[in-house]
C-alpha cells in the first residue's frame, strides 16, 4: 500500500514538476510561429520533417534562441565545447552562432577535421568570414538529405556546384593568391566533362581534395600535395598512375610554351586570311585597271 501511494506521489511530481522545470520546448511550439512567417526565418514544416534531422526538436540545435519572443523557450544548455565553438564562430554565424555549433555533438569527427583544414583555419582562426563552415557546403540545415539524394548539396553531381560558390569568385582567388581558373579548367578537363555527362566515376573536387580535412595544394599532407600523394589519389582510378601521367591534371593556366604556340597559331592563321584578303583585292584591282585600260584602247 505504501509503495503504491510513494510510487503515485512519484508520478505526481515527476508530471508536475519536469514539465516547468525548463523542459525542452517541442517543434510544433516553434512551427506556431516560424511554420507561417515569411522570408527566411519561414522554416517549411513538410520539407524539415523529411530532412535527416526532421526528427530533432529544432532546440536540439537552438538551445537558446535569443530575443523577447523567445522568452522561456529552449533547451538543454550548450556545455562547453559548444559554447567555446559558437564564440568562436560569431562573426560569420550571425542568426544563431550555438546552433551553428551543436553540430559537434553528433558529428564529432568532421568537426575534428574541419578545424584543422584550410577552411577551418580561415574561419576559426584567422576569423575571417570567407571561408566555409557546416552549412556553406551541406546548404540550409533544416533541409538535408543524405548524400543518395540528388537533393543532397555534396551529391556528387552538386559538390562543382557547392564548391563553385566561392572558387569562381574573382575576389577570393585575388585575396588568397591561387588561380582564378581552377573551375573553367576543370570544367573544361575530360573529368569535368565526363561528370556533367553524368558519368558516376568521374572525380568531383572532393574526390581529389577530399571533403572536411581539405588542405592547402601546397601543403605536403594534401591528397595533391606533392607527387606520392598525387600518384595516390589519382591511383585510385587510375592504376599505376605514373609521374608522367599526373603532371597531366593542373587547374593553372596553360603552359607557357604551349600558351604562346596557341597565340602564334592564332597570329599565324589570321595573318594568312589578311594575306589571302589582300591578293584578291589587288587582284580584283589588276583586272579592274586592266578592262579600263583596254577599253580605252590606248594599247
Ligand atoms: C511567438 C512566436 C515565436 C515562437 C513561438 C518562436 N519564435 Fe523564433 N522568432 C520569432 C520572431 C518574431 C523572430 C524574429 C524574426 C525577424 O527578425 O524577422 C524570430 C527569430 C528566430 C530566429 C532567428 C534569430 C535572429 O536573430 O534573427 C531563430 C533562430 C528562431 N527564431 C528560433 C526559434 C525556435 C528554435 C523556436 C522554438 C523553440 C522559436 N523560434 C519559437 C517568433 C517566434
Ligand atoms: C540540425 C540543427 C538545427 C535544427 C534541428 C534546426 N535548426 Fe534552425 N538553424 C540552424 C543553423 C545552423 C542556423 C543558422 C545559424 C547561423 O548561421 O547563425 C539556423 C537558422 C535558423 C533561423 C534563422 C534563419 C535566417 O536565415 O534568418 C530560424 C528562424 C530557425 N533556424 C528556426 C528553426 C526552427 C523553427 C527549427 C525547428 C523546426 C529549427 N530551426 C531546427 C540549425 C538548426
Ligand atoms: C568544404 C565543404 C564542406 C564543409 C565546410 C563541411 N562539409 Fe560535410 N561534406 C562535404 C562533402 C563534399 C561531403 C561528401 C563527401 C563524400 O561524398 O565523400 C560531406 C559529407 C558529410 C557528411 C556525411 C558523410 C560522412 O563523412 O559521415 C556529414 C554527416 C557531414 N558532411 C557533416 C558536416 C559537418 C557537421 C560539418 C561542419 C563541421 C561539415 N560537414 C562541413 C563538404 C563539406
Ligand atoms: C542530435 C544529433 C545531431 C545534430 C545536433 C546534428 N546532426 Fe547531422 N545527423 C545526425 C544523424 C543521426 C544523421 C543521420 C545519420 C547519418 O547519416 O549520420 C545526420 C545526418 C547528417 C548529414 C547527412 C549525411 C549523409 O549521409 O549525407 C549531414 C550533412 C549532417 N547531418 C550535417 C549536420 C550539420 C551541418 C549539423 C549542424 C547544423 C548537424 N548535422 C547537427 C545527427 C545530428
Ligand atoms: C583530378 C583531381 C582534381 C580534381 C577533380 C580537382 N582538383 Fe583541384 N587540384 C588538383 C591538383 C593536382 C592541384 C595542384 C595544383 C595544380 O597543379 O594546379 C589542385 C589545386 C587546387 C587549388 C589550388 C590552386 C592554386 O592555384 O593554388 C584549388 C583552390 C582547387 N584545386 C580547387 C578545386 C575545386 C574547387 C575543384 C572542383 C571544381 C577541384 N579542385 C577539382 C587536383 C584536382
Ligand atoms: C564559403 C566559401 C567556400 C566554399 C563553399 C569552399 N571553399 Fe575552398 N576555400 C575558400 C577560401 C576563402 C579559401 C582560402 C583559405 C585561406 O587560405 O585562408 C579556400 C581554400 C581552398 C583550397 C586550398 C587552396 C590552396 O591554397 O591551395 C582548396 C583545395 C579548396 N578551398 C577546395 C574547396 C573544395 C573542394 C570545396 C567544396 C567541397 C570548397 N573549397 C568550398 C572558400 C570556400
Ligand atoms: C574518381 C575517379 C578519378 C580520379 C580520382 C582521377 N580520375 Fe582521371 N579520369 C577518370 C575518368 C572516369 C576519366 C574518363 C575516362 C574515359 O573517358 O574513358 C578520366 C580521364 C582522365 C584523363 C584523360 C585521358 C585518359 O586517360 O582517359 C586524364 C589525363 C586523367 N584522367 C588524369 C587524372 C589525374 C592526373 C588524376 C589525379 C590528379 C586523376 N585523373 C584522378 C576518373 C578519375
Amino acid at each position: 500500500m505504501r509503495i503504491w501511494l510513494s510510487t503515485a506521489m512519484l508520478l505526481l511530481f515527476t508530471f508536475l514538476l519536469v514539465p516547468g522545470a525548463g523542459a525542452a520546448t517541442d517543434s510544433a511550439t516553434c512551427f506556431g510561429c516560424h511554420g507561417s512567417m515569411e522570408g527566411d526565418v519561414k522554416v517549411e514544416q513538410e520539407k524539415y520533417s523529411k530532412s535527416v534531422h526532421g526528427s530533432f526538436d529544432c532546440v536540439t540545435c537552438h538551445m537558446a534562441p535569443k530575443g523577447d519572443q523567445h522568452q522561456g523557450l529552449g533547451g538543454a544548455a550548450p556545455d562547453k565545447s559548444v559554447k567555446e565553438l559558437a564564440a568562436s564562430l560569431a562573426h560569420k554565424s550571425t542568426k544563431d552562432p550555438i546552433a551553428q555549433s551543436a553540430c559537434i555533438t553528433c558529428h564529432p569527427d568532421l568537426y575534428e577535421a574541419y578545424k584543422k583544414s584550410v577552411h577551418g583555419q580561415n574561419v576559426i582562426t584567422k576569423k575571417s568570414t570567407d571561408g566555409p563552415v557546416c552549412t556553406n557546403c551541406h546548404g540550409s540545415p533544416h533541409y538535408i538529405q543524405a548524400r543518395p539524394s540528388a537533393e543532397s548539396k555534396v551529391h556528387l553531381f552538386n559538390v562543382v556546384e557547392s564548391c563553385g560558390k566561392c572558387h569562381e569568385e574573382k575576389h577570393m582567388s585575388e585575396k588568397y593568391g591561387f588561380s582564378p581558373l581552377v573551375m573553367e579548367r576543370y570544367l573544361e578537363s575530360f573529368h569535368g566533362r565526363k561528370l556533367k555527362l553524368g558519368h558516376a566515376g568521374a572525380p568531383s573536387c572532393a574526390s581529389c581534395h577530399g571533403s572536411h580535412d581539405i588542405k592547402s595544394a601546397k601543403d605536403p599532407s594534401s591528397p595533391v600535395g606533392n607527387l606520392e600523394n598525387k600518384k595516390k589519389t589519382c591511383s585510385e582510378c587510375h592504376s599505376g598512375a605514373t609521374e608522367k601521367f599526373v603532371a597531366a591534371i593542373t587547374h593553372k593556366p596553360l603552359h607557357p610554351i604551349a600558351h604562346w604556340s596557341e597565340i602564334g597559331l592564332i597570329l599565324l592563321t589570321v595573318g594568312t586570311f589578311i594575306f589571302i584578303i589582300i591578293h584578291v583585292l589587288l587582284d580584283i584591282y589588276a583586272d579592274i585597271r586592266d578592262r579600263l585600260f583596254r577599253k580605252g584602247g590606248n594599247h
